[in-house]
Order: C-alpha cells, then structure tokens, then sequence
C-alpha cells in the first residue's frame, strides 16, 4: 500500500489558525487506500488532550551550526497516528505563525531540516510527502536534490497543495539559505529566486514538487492568470501538465447539526425549523438583537481579512439592514479588518452585533442560527464555511470566485444552493442578498425547500480523497517506472 507522509503547519483539534487546519484534520482519515501520517511541530500551546501522545524517539538535526536535539511524539486519534516533532528553541510559541518573518523562516526551515533528518533516522520511507503551504515550501526542494544521489530518497515524491497562494513566507534570501543550506542555484535562478534579495518559500514548493494541486478546480485555473496569481502565475502556468485542483471535503462527523458537540440542541433535516428558532432566539437575546423568529438573520463567520469581502459588507451595511435584516459578524483578523467590524457593531447596535474573535464554540451556534452566510470574498481557494453553512442549513450568499463557484449552485426555481453575485461592488452584493431576503420573506416554501437542498447537498470527502488516492498511486508508478530506466 502507498505510504504518505502529510506534512501540515496546523491541524485541528490540536491547532488551528484556518482551513488549513480543517483539511489537515479530515482528509487523512478520508485516504482508504493509501497509508497516511500526519507529522507536525509539537508548539509549545498546542492541545495536546485529545491524544494520548507518547514519547517515540530522540534524535539530532544540524541547524544553525549545531546539532539539535529533537523529539518525536506518537499519538493516534480516529484511526490517524500523528508524529508531532518537539524541540523548545523553535516551537515555543502562542500560535504558529508570529507574523514576524524571521521567526517563522527559522521555525519552519527548522522544521523542514528535522523533516529530513527524521525519516532516514527511523528508516521510515514514505513513498510521497504530500506538503501544505508555503510553510513546507523548502522540504519540495530539498526531496529534489537529495533524491539524486541519496538512494534511501530515489523513490520519494511531492505532492504540494495550495490552500492560499497569498501568504508566500517572502523573507530574506541570506537568511533563508543559512537555515535550509539549499544549494546557490535555488536561489539564484531556481524555486526560492525572488524580488529583492528575498527568498520565497511558496514558490520554492511550486517550483520543485512533483505534482501541484489546489482544493478546487475553479482555484486551479484562476491561480494561472494574473488577477489571482499574486505574483506565481507564470510559473504556475509553465507547470499546468501538473496542477489540478481537487474541492476539499467536509468532514460530517465534525460538521454536523445532528451530532455537533458544541450544540446543546441538535436538529436535523426534519426538525430544522425548529432547530433554527431556538438558536436564532438564543443569539438575539445574547447579542441584544430585537427578539422577532420573522427577522431575516445573516451571519459572516471567516478570519476578518482582505481576502474575505469584509470591506464590502461594511460598504453595504446599511442598506443590507433597511429592509429589517439582523447582521452577526465573527472571527479574528488582523487589526484593521477586527477596527471595520467592531465600528459596524457601535453604528448599528440592535441590528448588527460584532464578535471579532474566534471562538469554535459560538460559532457553531451561530452557524445554527442564521437563515443566510455571507461569503463576498475577493477570492476563495475552496472556504468551508460555505459548506459548513449548507449542511446547518443556512443558505450561503457568495460572490462567484473560485470554491465558492465550484460549491454554490445559483438559486433557481427548484435548483440551486445559493445567492451568487460576480462583481466585486456593494450594488451586486445587496443585489444578491435582496434576493435571498425576498425569498425568505415572500415565498416561504420555496426557502423551505432550499434549506433541505442545502442540507442535504454532499460535500462529503469521499469523491475527493479517492482523486487524491489516484494522484498519489500515479506518482508512486511514475517512480518505479523511473527506477527501472523508464523500461
Ligand atoms: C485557506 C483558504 C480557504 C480554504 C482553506 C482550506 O484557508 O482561504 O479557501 O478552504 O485554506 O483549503
């Protein structure tokens, strides 16, 4: 059976900054076929509670001119057995990205020079490394170069996926070549070669892993044009025989309004109605909305960023809220984006309620209690909340852009899952949203009928961890076949 090794700077339940986390948590166990671990630094606020990790095995990394010692943890949760990677110097941190570049280059080259220390010393041999962001960017390029001459890495090969071709690591060039000791050529000419004297670590995975996906189609294709290339567009589009974009999945043990742990109330397809009721009245008491079960009730539930459309709902606010409309808006961000949301609760109290901070807790509550998720994202690799929304029965507001189109069918009569817009304007978001609002107003049935569309819509991850399955068995062929001279 085909060994993988998934290589991830986050996974839930014991750490997460994004989706990232939620893919890192749920594919693996989706993989039937092949045999995959998940490997990890053991961050020093990492919950480590809902597995029992044990101590495995010690061993030594050479970085910055010593030798470091570092532990390797076992643990098993659902089936998955994580190997989390301890060393204090570089893992000791609040959250794993410190939005300080120096700190994170250091911390993942770390780990991606422990990566490559671990396997030989547990003679453990993977036949692909499946790498997640530019956080694991290097390890692309250091598989390519040791393979060459290493027979214990001959058969090895990449898999790099993008969950948001944004964040890249940019840093500097000297730095980041006295922490990988990658050779002159990757940063002169090759994969980590970048603007200024700096080094980009995203590009290096692009640059040198086998196959390339992103978690959907539509990503795929958008990423080779320069409007959402964010600088890696020619370079993506040089290596189109080998990007695919795969949609991530949900997983309905976690996401799920019959089972959810964090929902004291569960309700189904059938109970919905009432379901809703009870949350949606929970949360307007909570939040000092007017108590009304009629009020139309929207929720945004993302990281408060650029990325995400929450400049625009800031522009449309007030006319979203005219027509009796009730806004609850969550989840944490960088300083400016938390600023917009918190002004938006103070001008508007009684109809719109701001929460900025992320709390998995509330919002599964929250995603009970809405009748719509806006979603007017500038651009979307997959997003989840869109999915999580579906199956709580919430019907999702989106722009058109990559997962979101791939996910979001428009709503027509009997068809459809959602509200779609395409240009990025307050007048074609509002226009949007009125039309959700109409319907949930004036033509009850038909809201009904979408909701149980929604509800019942499969974003499971079944179809889409068998395409990865397939990608990773292709790979492994490709490797034997090069073995034996291509013969
Ligand atoms: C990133 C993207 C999001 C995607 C997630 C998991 O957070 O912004 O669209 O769903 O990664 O792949």
């Amino acid at each position: 059976m085909t060994q993988v090794l998934f290589v991830t700077a986050e996974c839930a339940p014991f750490i997460k900054a994004g989706g990232l986390g939620d893919v890192a948590a749920s594919l693996p166990g989706a993989i039937r076929n092949c045999n995959v671990r998940v490997l990890m630094p053991y961050y020093s606020c990492l919950h480590d509670d809902r597995a029992d990790f044990r101590f495995f095995a010690a061993f030594y990394v050479d970085f910055e001119g010593g030798h470091r010692r570092v532990r390797i943890y076992h643990g098993e949760l659902d089936g998955v057995s994580y190997y989390l990677l301890q060393a204090p110097d570089y893992f000791t941190c609040n959250t794993p990205y410190e939005g300080d570049c120096g700190v994170e280059t250091r911390r993942f080259a770390f780990f991606a020079c422990a990566l490559m220390a671990v396997m030989p010393a547990l003679g453990y041999q993977p036949d692909i490394i499946h790498l997640n962001d530019w956080h694991t960017g290097p390890i692309a390029a250091m598989i390519y170069y040791r393979r060459m001459h290493d027979s214990f890495f001959a058969k090895m090969r990449t898999v790099f996926t993008i969950h948001n071709l944004r964040y890249q690591g940019v840093c500097d060039r000297n730095y980041m070549q006295y922490c990988t000791r990658l050779p002159d050529e990757v940063f002169n000419s090759g994969g980590m070669a970048w603007y200024d004297w700096t080094a980009n670590p995203m590009r290096c995975g692009l640059y040198y892993a086998d196959r390339i996906t992103t978690v959907s189609e539509r990503y795929a294709e958008e990423i080779q044009q320069p409007e959402f290339g964010e600088g890696l567009d020619s370079l993506l589009r040089d290596r189109r025989e080998v990007v695919s974009g795969i949609i991530n999945g949900l997983d309905y043990k976690v996401f799920s309004p019959e089972t959810d742990r964090y929902l004291n109330v569960h309700y189904s397809a059938e109970t919905v109605r009432e379901g809703k009721a009870y949350y949606k009245e929970r949360l307007q008491q909570e939040f000092n909305l007017p108590v009304d079960k009629g009020a139309f009730l929207a929720a945004s539930i993302s990281r408060l960023t650029d990325q995400k459309g929450i400049d625009l709902i800031a522009q449309t606010a007030e006319r979203l809220i005219s027509r009796g409309a009730q806004i609850v808006i969550t989840g944490d961000g960088d300083g400016d984006h938390t600023r917009i949301v918190d002004d938006l609760g103070r001008r508007f109290p009684g109809r719109i309620a701001a929460y900025p901070v992320f709390n998995e807790s509330f919002s599964r509550t929250l995603y009970a209690a809405a009748d719509a998720l806006l979603m007017p994202s500038r651009f979307e690799p997959c997003g989840l909340s869109q999915l999580i929304a579906m199956r709580y029965g919430s019907v999702p507001v989106v722009r058109r852009t990559g997962g979101l189109r791939d996910t979001v069918l428009p709503y027509g009569e009997n068809t459809g899952l959602g509200f779609v817009f395409d240009d990025y304007t307050p007048d074609a978001f509002d226009q949007a949203f009125a039309e959700a609002e109409r319907l949930y107003h004036q033509d009850r049935r038909a809201w009904d009928a979408l909701v149980q569309r929604d509800m019942h819509a499969d974003f499971s991850w079944d179809a889409s961890a068998r395409r990865y399955e397939a990608l990773y068995n292709a790979l492994v062929a490709e490797a034997a076949q090069a073995q034996t001279g291509g013969l």
